[in-house]
């Protein structure tokens, strides 16, 4: 295995992203960029590339740990997760998922889940989905705990069950309204930014300029203050082509099978490892490691 990579060190890079900062880009109209990261060189990858925001989603249930959805995805599991990218981060503002079964229980439970993604990960903020009056509640809570928090409305995967699937959301008046109500009503409760994931484009150009706090959009059109994408779906880790809101630049799952297939037919024809792999000794030590081999 090859040396540990390390993070660059602090003063060479730009200084880190705060609320202050993601605020500034608001104000300016300058886009905001996010990313999923699950592990170290995925975090490494996200910050050498000058993200703006890197989230642990819980989509890393899916992604990362093969379930089929992300609802599987336990505290503990995310907490490993995301100690692995803060390892990795130097300049993003790192969020991360709460999951589901983690805040919605009482205000109690939110600010304990909460905390411990602050504490034990180096959360800079986290993440929860809904706009429902239970999570608006919970945002509150942790807000005034003292983490700021970022919403999620339109599709939320962690209750897609409720929703009739992994499917837009918003595509009705009274559909479109709940969206605006409760994207209105997690700005209310303090949270400094609110994803907008798989709603029409144009309910999204309404509502953005209805908000102060910035807007991350997910198959949300163009008019939102930033954009963000599952790490391994932009960078094609994965069967099958996703989502319609996803823009593939890399096909890495292709290359990584190459990569591994070229491997395999090396050690097969025994043409590796090759001498630049293979670690040399002192022919005086050989000579007599030999002579003491043929004593034993
Ligand atoms: O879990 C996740 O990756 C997310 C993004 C899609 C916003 O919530």
């Amino acid at each position: 295995m090859s040396a540990a990579p390390t993070a660059p060190p602090v003063g060479a890079t730009p200084a880190p992203v705060t609320l202050t900062t993601l605020a500034g880009f608001h104000a300016r109209g300058e886009p905001i960029v996010m990313v999923t990261a699950y592990d170290f060189p995925s975090a490494r990858a996200a910050d050498a590339a000058g993200v703006d925001l890197v989230l642990v989603g819980d989509s890393g249930a899916q992604v990362v740990l093969g379930h089929p959805s992300t609802v599987a995805v336990s505290v503990e599991e995310m907490l490993v997760l995301s100690r692995a990218v803060r390892r990795g981060l130097v300049t993003p503002l790192l969020v991360c998922d709460l999951p589901f079964g983690s805040y919605e229980e009482s205000d109690a439970q939110a600010i304990a889940t909460a905390m411990r993604f602050v504490k034990e990960a180096g959360a800079d903020a986290v993440k929860l989905e809904r706009g429902n009056a239970t999570s608006v509640a919970r945002a509150r809570a942790i807000v005034d705990a003292g983490v700021p928090v970022m919403g999620h409305v339109g599709l939320t995967p962690q209750t897609s069950a409720a929703l009739g699937g992994l499917r837009a959301q918003g595509k009705s008046t009274a559909a479109a309204l709940k969206i605006v109500r409760e994207a209105l009503a997690l700005q209310e409760a303090g949270c400094f930014a609110i994803v907008l994931e798989a709603i029409p484009a144009a309910v999204s150009a309404e509502l953005v300029p209805m908000l102060e706090v910035p807007t991350i959009g997910i198959g949300a059109g163009p008019a939102t203050d930033g954009q963000v994408l599952v790490f391994h779906d932009l960078l094609g880790i994965r069967d099958g082509a996703g989502a319609k809101f996803v823009r593939r630049y890399a096909d890495l799952q292709e290359e990584m099978v190459a990569g591994v297939a070229a491997y395999a037919e090396d050690v097969r024809s025994r043409r590796f490892p090759g001498p630049e792999n293979s670690y040399g000794i002192d022919e005086a030590v050989l000579t007599s490691f030999r002579a003491a081999l043929s004593e034993l």
